[in-house]
């Protein structure tokens, strides 16, 4: 089978548009060996029948995610980068724990973005299992996304082989790692459970939102994904990451990805050898600075510092609030940024004056989620299902709790709940109780838990 110059030229516009990925000079022989192999699962001779009936095939179908996982490149090991694994060990996350302590917030929340067959975030984990002694008093989040669920699949059962291990210290491996055979080794499972691996694609709008999961993060690699974008989604998906961030969050892609232009108004921050970027309260000199000036000058700035500065994520106390905005509203604004006793008072409060209001039930179990209250999370969504059993949202997130916990089949049905719910909305009608969601990425990322539980 061969591509013809046309029918490839169609399906690099095609794939552009639907799914965000662009196709270099370099990589022309990677989208047709794509193409060919994505015909030939279809059971079809040639590729033209193909690209035809691909462009009458709706963004949600199946075929666009099958296709995404024969044109995206899963190409990861452990400790990938060890310069930037150094940074992080030695700096960003003992300055972020150690500011956290002293706020008496014992929380952190880390998201791998493309997180292939799971490599990258089993990496973070055991970093923070060496930083955090006491770990267990923590309310920690790993998350982990990737479009591709084939990878995810290989991520969650965390075995793996030599190959991944190109990069590892032979007492990381012996001291996190298995042997199961001659070939193959499996993650510890401390370190297993401590990663939430969820369906994403990053091209969509399905996050931020507190029931995606996907809300003050502090810490974001998103890391050899970015290069596969148009420069269009490039810009989206940038915008959005930055969004999740809290406030004195970092974001982390691969130098081949960092472009300053890009990433503005992150302010970029060598150390030890890698590039972090980071949010800085938006009135603050350096996020100023990085918004108007080259990038070289606010990295001289961060140089020219003695030492990190406090990347504690205190925004603003909750002090005087607009009178016109409700309490559900600022507690959720509040959990955006990861202030989450304030946002659970709030929601509280919203509580004690009205008990039957659906939508405090949800938030409060979007709260209890980032703060690790998984138990109580479920409880506040059964309140919120039982008031509205409409609502799409509380079925997903309670889908997404309980398939975290295992809990396969009940998971399962209430993923269905949400698919069934969500099926029947327009695909831009925006969900309530979800920071501005539209029904269209919830179902496909309800529709994608589905099958990843197949
Ligand atoms: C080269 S791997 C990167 C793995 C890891 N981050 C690393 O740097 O080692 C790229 C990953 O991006 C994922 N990806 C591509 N497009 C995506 C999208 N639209 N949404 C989410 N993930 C995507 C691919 O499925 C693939 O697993």
């Amino acid at each position: 089978m061969k591509v013809s110059e046309e029918v490839g030229r169609q399906f690099r516009e095609l794939v552009a548009l639907r799914l965000g990925l662009a196709f270099p000079e370099a990589r022309q022989t990677d989208v047709a060996q794509g193409l060919l192999r994505a015909c030939r699962s279809s059971r079809l001779s040639t590729p033209e029948p193909y690209v035809a009936w691909l462009a009458t095939l709706s963004d949600q179908s199946p075929e666009w995610k099958r296709l995404a996982s024969h044109l995206t490149v899963g190409e990861t090991y452990f400790l990938r980068d060890p310069a930037l694994f150094e940074a992080l060990e030695k700096q960003i996350l003992p300055s972020l724990i150690a500011a956290r302590r002293a706020q008496g917030m014992l929380r952190l929340r880390l998201w791998s973005a493309g997180c292939a067959t799971g490599e990258e975030a089993y990496s973070l984990a055991i970093i923070i299992d060496r930083l955090l002694p006491d770990r267990s008093r923590w309310a920690l989040t790993i998350l982990a996304t990737d479009i591709n669920l084939e990878a995810l699949h290989v991520a969650q059962q965390g075995i793996y082989r030599q190959w991944s291990f190109r990069n590892t210290p032979e007492d990381v491996r012996t001291q996190y790692f298995r042997r199961r055979d001659a070939e193959t080794f499996e993650v510890a499972p401390g370190i297993r459970q401590a990663v939430v691996f969820a369906p994403l694609n990053l091209n969509d709008g399905s996050y931020p939102s507190v029931v995606t999961n996907t809300v003050a993060m502090d810490l974001i690699f998103c890391r050899n994904v970015l290069m596969y974008f148009t420069p269009q989604a490039q810009r989206a998906t940038v915008a959005r990451l930055r969004e999740a961030l809290v406030t004195g969050g970092w974001l982390v892609v691969s130098p081949a990805e960092a472009s300053a232009e890009l990433l503005r108004p992150l302010v970029p921050v060598p150390c030890s050898g890698a590039i972090l970027y980071h949010k800085e309260h938006p009135g603050s000199p350096l996020a100023f600075a990085a918004e108007r000036s080259p990038v070289t000058s606010s990295m001289a700035r961060w140089e020219a510092k003695p030492a990190l500065p406090d990347i504690s994520t205190a925004a603003p106390p909750v002090t005087a609030q607009p009178e016109t905005a409700s309490f559900l509203e600022r507690a959720r604004d509040l959990a955006d940024q990861g202030q989450l006793d304030e946002a659970h008072r709030l929601c509280e409060r919203a509580l004690e004056r009205d008990q039957l209001d659906p939508e405090a039930h949800l938030l409060m179990a979007s709260i209890c989620q980032e703060r690790g209250e998984v138990g109580t999370a479920v409880e506040a969504l059964r309140r919120a299902i039982y008031l509205d059993p409409g609502s799409a949202p509380a079925h997903f997130l309670l889908g997404s709790l309980l398939l975290r916990r295992g809990e396969q089949r009940r998971g399962q049905r209430a993923m269905e709940t949400a698919v069934g719910l969500l099926s029947s909305r327009p695909r831009d009608e925006v969900v309530p109780g979800t920071d501005g969601l539209s029904a269209g990425p919830l179902l496909e990322m309800a529709r994608a838990y589905l099958e990843l539980g197949r």
